[in-house]
């Protein structure tokens, strides 16, 4: 993967790449449930992660992740900075690279907010969240997660239900899901699929039913509420809820083994009911923990290249 100086979004990673990650994130995660969970990789690497927008799973995890990895981290939060006496982005981004990062981990409510630190800013970027348009690490894990329980993705149908509009998981999945083979299917009321979606190579569906017949794995969506207009695009939560939610019932409609994922923070009693995302077919929480591994790879192959990782999977580093 030499040329990888940054991960902005997973459109148009190949294949290759791909599974590369997911092949460093396995092994990644054998790291963790050592009793010494450290390895001394990346000591005297720096990695800062600029938060712009709140997080709870994302930002710990990266900060995790290059914790484990042995880089030194630091953590910007937009909220007490100095964005609010009025400094932009790009001076706030240009302080934090005067620090001398080698890996500027970056959420912003703005898409292509990451693209445009990256083509300014000399430091690797990476991508945790933009606006609605992609995550990619939030998909790797996603994948991650979908292969540690299917061995590989050829044949798997993937059902992604709810705000697709407004997902950024959505989009990033999508992309990692059809380059691995998946079929994928959306679902969502009309007004949270956009328009065009089916040129990314999924079949998109109005309705949940169609969406997750004989689905092997249900990806569950929050509504967006913070990205929503002032028009409203469903008539109530309730009815939201009861006609795309998904509960026990319409879970049966999936493959008996199917996998339940919801990238968080849930609505339970909105898009999930309780007793799916807390039963025997959900792997949320595995999702979690798969996340740091997943960031991990991310932030190993950015700081070593492809030539460290190749070192890293035939075992020499570890
Ligand atoms: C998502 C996000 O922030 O894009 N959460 C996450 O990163 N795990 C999804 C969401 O906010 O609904």
């Amino acid at each position: 993967m030499s040329g990888l100086s940054g991960l902005l979004g997973l459109e148009g990673v190949g294949a290759d790449t791909l599974l590369t990650l997911l092949d460093l994130a396995e092994s990644m995660r054998d790291v963790l449930t050592r009793p010494i969970k450290k390895v001394p990789t990346l000591r005297g690497k720096s990695v800062i992660n600029a938060f712009f927008e709140p997080s709870t799973r994302t930002r710990m995890s990266f900060e995790y992740a290059a914790k484990v990895l042995s880089a030194d981290v630091m953590n910007f939060s937009a909220s007490n900075s100095s964005l609010t006496k009025g400094e932009t982005l790009l001076d706030t981004a240009r302080t934090l690279e005067a620090l001398k990062p080698d890996i500027l981990v970056v959420r912003h409510g703005a898409s292509g907010a990451p693209h445009f630190l990256a083509s300014r800013l000399g430091c690797a970027v990476v991508n945790a969240g933009d606006g609605i348009h992609e995550h990619p690490t939030q998909a790797l894990l996603d994948l991650l997660t979908v292969r540690e329980h299917r061995g590989d993705f050829d044949g798997l149908a993937v059902a992604i239900i709810g705000d697709i509009a407004h997902s950024r998981v959505a989009r990033s999945a999508i992309h990692g899901f059809v380059t691995l083979g998946a079929s994928v299917r959306v679902a969502g009321p009309r007004t949270m699929l956009p328009i065009g979606i089916e040129t990314l190579g999924v079949e998109a569906f109005d309705r949940v039913e169609p969406a997750l017949e004989g689905a092997d794995v249900v990806m569950m969506l929050r509504i967006q509420r913070e990205r929503l207009g002032a028009v409203p695009l469903f008539p109530t939560l309730r009815e939201y809820s009861r006609v795309f939610g998904l509960n026990a019932d319409r879970l049966r409609l999936a493959a008996d083994d199917a996998l339940v994922m919801h990238p968080g923070p849930m609505n339970k009693g909105v898009e999930i009911a309780p007793d799916v995302a807390d039963g025997p077919w959900s792997v949320i929480l595995e999702q979690v923990t798969n996340g740091v591994a997943a960031r991990m790879a991310v932030l190993y192959l950015l700081a070593q290249g492809r030539a460290g990782a190749d070192a890293w999977l035939k075992g020499g580093l570890r």
